[in-house]
């Protein structure tokens, strides 16, 4: 919309758009044996990346597995309920976030110093990471869901075990896990109730 010399972004994605990404989108534990390829993996990626992160540090990393050497290393610290839905994915994300985020401010926020903000303050340094790491995750979910992906996040695991694993040196830390694909639709359980509005909201 063009209010005089304003342009005004009100428009809204259409209703196809909405089903895709959240009114039929269902995490999935069941996968059809589709690849998916490490290009749609970084259009996923190249999209929310873009998603806003505090002074714009993005602390969220990702790793993700797609052989099945590399699948086998994350089986043991997951909870028994996910290794199979795990095995099936075609490729599985470890979501985690960087200790040493702040490192990369003067490249991601170069206008002012906020590196300096987090440098020795640990409480901080997790606070924000974790924050906007998480963020960045569900960003990324909406992302993979945009290009035609399904998802099935898991938090259903020992993080000691997966940094141990992955993260040896303590620099990147596990936050989520996410199997990613294409999702055996018949597998689905019914769909569970969402809070309304008057449950979950307050207008002040
Ligand atoms: C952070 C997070 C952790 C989750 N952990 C697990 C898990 O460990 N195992 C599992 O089977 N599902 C897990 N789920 C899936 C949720 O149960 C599921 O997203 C929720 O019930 C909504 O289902 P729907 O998207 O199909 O409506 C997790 C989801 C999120 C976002």
């Amino acid at each position: 919309m063009v209010m005089g010399k304003l342009e005004i972004h009100d428009d809204k994605v259409s209703d196809q758009t909405l089903n895709q990404l959240f009114r039929e989108a269902r995490t999935h534990t069941a996968w059809l044996p589709k690849p998916v390829p490490v290009e749609l993996l970084r259009e996923a990626y190249d999209l929310a990346r873009m998603g806003p992160t505090s002074a714009n540090g993005s602390p969220a990393r990702f790793v993700f597995l797609k052989t099945p050497e590399a699948k086998n290393r994350l089986l043991p610290a997951l909870a028994p309920l996910n290794v199979d839905k795990t095995k099936s994915a075609p490729v599985t994300a470890i979501i985690a976030w960087d200790t040493e985020f702040y490192e990369v401010l003067p490249k991601l926020f170069p206008h002012a110093d906020m590196r300096s903000f987090f440098v020795g303050n640990p409480a901080l340094i997790e606070e924000t990471a974790f924050r906007s790491g998480s963020l960045q995750g569900a960003y990324f979910i909406l992302a993979a869901r945009a290009v035609g992906l399904d998802c099935g996040p898991m938090s259903g695991f020992d993080a000691a075990k997966v940094n141990a694993e992955f993260f040896p040196d303590g620099k990147w830390k596990v936050n989520f896990l996410c199997n990613l694909g294409y999702g055996d639709k018949s597998k689905l359980f019914p769909r569970n109730p969402r809070l309304d509005f008057e449950e979950a909201c307050r207008v002040l």
